[in-house]
């Protein structure tokens, strides 16, 4: 078979990832895709930094726009980030142009996933997000796949890498907040604009997009409820753990019991030690799935990195040269559901 040709945006902690995994696991992967996945283009802001791969070798693109013209490109890889700008306007030129979309942007698929989902089914392009949620955790597929047959009642767990590892570092050595954070951001876990992880709205991004997945509903980022951690001080560690719980940054998507509605929400919650999310720490993530022929299962690994991140986006890429063909959202666009935002006093 031909290599499935890709073109990859943004060389930062993820794309620089994605490199490294397609040139060292070659082999491995042209044997399971059936055919080589081959890097015919690549573009980033500024050509001559120094991003630990080789670049000579693949040709470099100036336009990022360009890419999705290119008629030697399958597949248009996004890891620019941001939910609109530049991201947003290759992944619309990308689908439009019937080439299929790659993207581990939670902040994008959030806002827009309704509307990229709508122009990949008119075009028969792929559209995939696995990196999207949760890092290396194959928690869309678990969900899409794994659990498709299951009523799922609840979804819930932790979703962002850099609030796990500034409350279980602080929690373990006593340091400070600002200093962890700097510490997450350094080793390339926290978003460009770190205020989306420790306020709580990139956890709300992903809890949205598989909360759409497991209820087979709309993305309905309106209707979440978002708290974050910056008001958390070691003070409140010590206490809680003084009464045997740790904190943890939590996003739960639940049916209302009673009624039609959806209940989502982010927010610091105090977890007892005896709980499997308790001993999640670092930049780990972790997702509980209720599902009622399945019981409750356990998904849990690396939330954030370069390593972990780019995995997901390389399975996506692979799943598409097998020519595995599944709606982005398990369903087709006109097939998922409006649900009303539950009220949590009925709970
Ligand atoms: P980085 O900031 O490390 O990399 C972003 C890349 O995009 C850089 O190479 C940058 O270029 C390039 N870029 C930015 N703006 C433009 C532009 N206007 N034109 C061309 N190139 C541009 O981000 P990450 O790799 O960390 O994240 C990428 C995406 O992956 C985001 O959507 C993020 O939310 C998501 N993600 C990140 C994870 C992580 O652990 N880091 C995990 C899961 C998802 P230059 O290098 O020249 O500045
Ligand atoms: N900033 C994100 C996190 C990256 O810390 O979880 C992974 O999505």
């Amino acid at each position: 078979k031909p290599p499935l040709r890709i073109a990859l945006a943004g060389l930062g902690t993820v794309g620089g990832g994605v490199i490294r995994l397609l040139e060292t696991n070659a082999g491995l992967i042209a044997r399971r895709a059936g055919r080589p996945i081959e890097i015919v283009a690549v573009c980033a802001r500024d050509r001559n930094k120094d991003r630990g791969v080789d670049l000579s070798r693949y040709p470099w693109e100036d336009d990022m726009a360009l890419l999705a013209e290119r008629e030697d490109v399958d597949v248009v890889v996004e890891l620019v980030g941001g939910a609109d700008g530049p991201a947003l306007a290759l992944a619309r030129r990308a689908l439009a142009a019937g080439k299929g979309l790659v993207t581990a942007n939670k902040a994008m698929i959030a806002h827009h996933g309704m509307e990229l989902a709508s122009a990949a089914e008119s075009a028969g392009a792929p559209l995939k997000f696995e990196a999207a949620v949760a890092g290396g955790i194959p928690v869309i597929k678990g969900l899409r796949e794994g659990a498709a047959a299951n009523a799922v009642s609840r979804v819930y767990g932790i979703l962002n890498g850099t609030c796990n590892y500034i409350l279980s570092t602080m929690e373990k050595s006593g340091r400070d907040f600002g200093d962890v954070l700097g510490e997450a951001q350094a080793l390339g876990y926290a978003e460009a604009d770190p205020s989306f992880d420790i306020e709580g709205v990139d956890a709300a991004h992903k809890l949205a997009i598989i909360s759409a997945i497991a209820f087979g509903s709309r993305v309905d980022l309106e209707a979440m409820e978002i708290d974050g951690i910056t008001r958390i001080r070691s003070a409140d560690i010590a206490q809680a753990a003084a009464l045997g719980y740790v904190i943890r940054l939590i996003g739960i998507a639940d049916r209302d019991g009673e009624g039609d509605g959806l209940f989502q929400r982010v927010q610091p919650c105090l977890v007892p030690r005896s709980h499997p999310l308790a001993s999640v720490d670092g930049p780990t993530n972790a997702v509980v799935v209720e599902g009622n022929f399945s019981g409750r299962l356990l998904f849990q690994g690396a939330g954030a990195g370069d390593g972990p991140t780019a995995s997901a986006v390389v399975a996506d890429l692979i799943d598409i040269a097998r020519g595995v063909d599944t709606p982005p959202f398990s369903v087709p666009v006109s097939a998922l559901e409006t649900l009303p935002a539950a009220d949590p006093g009925h709970r």
